[in-house]
């Protein structure tokens, strides 16, 4: 996935794929590709990199007036050449560009070999062209094939196809992926995102899930999911490219966190059979899991506070011992550990250089490495024994969001998968799926406090300090709304468990302290609220987190999370952090997307 940029006109396509692809750069990518079509032939060039790279590639004249561009974002199969999209087929009369994921490519892969086809690439984009061709030879009807083709496929797709047999035509396909259709003058237009067209056009066709449509010069036709004829429904899109670019919101940090639902969907696709967990990378890990003494979960900031929940997690789940430690003090303090204990290491940019350096020290002492990683092809995915990746999409925010709540949501299915592996039942895991299923919807539902979350976060403008407090689960919590709110709207935040207040921390409570309290787990919730109180009566203005079943008339500024398991309120949790300190931030006029001294990938130690 990421970009994808398709024309058909009256006259040269390359100015506009390239030119859209560019508006679509923001998104982040790691390799580049077009191809052009004419009576003859499709020609296709492509390569890891930047769109500059590909430049170098192209002449300079290039007259055909039909063709479809790609930026991508690896998900399957490193960043190179081979991987990068336009794929072909064998003979080179389709070619295909593809944003999402194919979840069943594998065995979509092992029938279309088994009848005959060779495939070049490790992508799990390669077998769609592959089976529109398997299709189109038997009947040769594009329209026929296209439909047959999206029939088989599990997941999530952005299909944008050419074809020598019809020189002037694109069609494309959608489902969980975005597309969007334009026209004018010149000719007919598609992109997986509205930027790549405003330039030319700000008529916009949003493609519905299940829906094709052909292009070709003179305009263009839409179908529903069985293929009949419906009447194209244009939107006049309201934004100019910059916002457009921010999925009209202000920063990219907001666009992200409204992201979540669709990050964590991805995350989760296709990790469970009924109560079985499938993750083939662990399952193919030749050990024997009942010799794993010690289990070390460890990463650094926001992917250290994922850790900090896994810990707690595995430990209830497994019911065996675990550790977690920031990869700047793991690599360093010469740890105890050997082939029996398990490393889990999480990343959100795969080449963080504390926790890379933690890494090879585990695996020179002998330990099984397992990572947690949202970009593929990145140096520590490419040294751990076996690696899970997140699937957040490109995170252009400094600071990071959906990377987070996408690390919670998979460390959970990692502990769930583990357990299982140790033999042990996890009670309530039928319970536990069914809500780890439903999370994309309750983080929608979380995302609708967005107006009282700004409301409540106002109070922070003049502050200097707050305090985010909780126990058990909510600690990880308080930890990372600390630290977002200290990134982006430098107010110092410092967040302790509720119960140690009293051992020296409650000094600093005095009139109008802010004190953002947590408060969604059930077994200690009482406490909790005790604790809170002991704020309140020192002057202190809480704005509560809590769950819906919690009894809080005393409190005055309250946000309740959806109803789920209680193991993973961090979710919404983290949304509703995320969006104080993103509010907050607004208030006090701060470049958000570049907090100051900070970097995106911490490369350097
Ligand atoms: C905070 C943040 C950082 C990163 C940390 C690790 O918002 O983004 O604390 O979490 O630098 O980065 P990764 O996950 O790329 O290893």
């Amino acid at each position: 996935m990421c970009g994808i940029t398709g024309f058909t006109g009256k006259q040269p396509a390359l100015p506009f794929l390239l030119q859209g692809l560019s508006k679509l750069e923001y998104r982040g990518y790691d390799s580049a590709g077009v191809t052009l079509v004419n009576s003859k032939k499709l020609t296709t060039w492509k390569t890891k990199g930047r769109l500059s790279e590909l430049e170098k590639l192209l002449e300079k004249e290039l007259p055909q007036s039909c063709g479809i561009g790609h930026t991508r974002w690896a998900t399957h199969g490193v960043p190179s050449n081979m991987n990068a999209h336009p794929h072909m087929n064998e003979e080179g009369t389709i070619s295909v560009v593809h944003n999402g994921i194919v979840e069943n490519y594998t065995t979509l892969k092992e029938e279309l070999i088994q009848v005959g086809y060779h495939f070049h690439s490790d992508t799990d984009s390669e077998v769609i062209v592959q089976l529109l061709d398997f299709y189109y030879k038997k009947k040769p009807v594009m329209k026929e094939a296209l439909q047959k083709t999206i029939r088989h496929l599990e997941g999530s797709y952005a299909l944008c196809i050419t074809t020598i047999f019809e020189p002037n035509t694109i069609y494309v396909a959608k489902k969980e992926s975005p597309m969007v259709l334009g026209r004018s003058k010149e000719g007919t237009f598609c992109a997986s995102d509205a930027p790549a067209l405003l330039a030319y056009t700000k008529e916009i066709l949003p493609l519905q899930d299940g829906e094709t449509a052909i292009l070709n010069k003179d305009g263009l036709e839409v179908f529903d999911s069985k293929g009949r004829p419906i009447e194209p429904r244009y939107i006049t899109f309201p934004y100019d490219i910059q916002s457009a670019q921010k999925g009209g919101y202000d920063s990219y940090m907001l666009k992200e966190i409204h992201e979540q639902p669709s990050a964590i969907r991805e995350t989760l696709r296709g990790r469970f059979r009924g109560n079985q967990i499938i993750l083939p990378k662990i399952e193919e890990l030749e050990i024997d899991w009942n010799s794993i003494y010690n289990t070390v979960f460890i990463a650094c900031g926001t992917a250290y506070h994922a850790c900090i929940y896994a810990n707690t997690i595995y430990q209830r789940y497994t019911g065996k011992m675990s550790y977690v430690m920031p990869a700047s003090e793991f690599r360093y303090c010469d740890p105890a550990v050997d082939e029996h204990t398990l490393c889990i290491f999480v990343s959100q940019s795969g080449e963080t250089a504390d926790t890379l350096a933690a890494l090879k020290l585990a695996r020179a002492k002998g330990c099984v490495t397992v990572s947690v990683v949202n970009v593929l092809g990145s140096s520590i995915a490419r040294q751990s024994d076996a690696v899970l990746y997140t699937a957040a999409g490109p995170e252009i925010a400094v600071a990071s969001t959906k990377a987070y709540t996408t690390q919670l949501v998979l460390l959970h299915v990692l502990i769930l998968k583990l357990a299982q592996l140790y033999g042990i039942r996890v009670k309530g895991i039928g319970k536990l799926i069914k809500d780890l299923k439903r999370l994309p919807e309750l983080v929608e539902e979380t995302l609708a406090n967005d107006k009282t979350v700004k409301k409540y976060a106002g109070m922070l403008k003049d502050e200097h300090d707050a305090y985010f407090i909780g126990r058990q689960l909510d600690y990880p919590s308080a930890l990372e709304g600390a630290l977002k709110l200290k990134e982006v709207s430098y107010v110092h935040a410092d967040a302790y468990y509720a119960g140690e207040l009293k051992h020296g921390p409650i000094a600093l409570i005095e009139k109008n302290t802010v004190v953002i309290a947590l408060a969604t787990q059930p077994e200690i919730a009482s406490k909790t609220i005790s604790n809170i109180k002991e704020t309140v009566a020192r002057g202190a203005r809480v704005i509560l987190i809590t769950d819906q079943d919690m009894e809080a008339k005393e409190f005055k500024y309250v946000i309740r999370i959806p109803d789920m398991e209680p193991q993973l309120r961090v979710i919404p949790v983290a949304v509703l952090t995320q969006l104080i300190a993103y509010y907050a931030a607004k208030e006090k006029g701060c470049d958000i997307d570049k907090p100051r001294n900070l970097a995106k990938s911490v490369t350097v130690e």
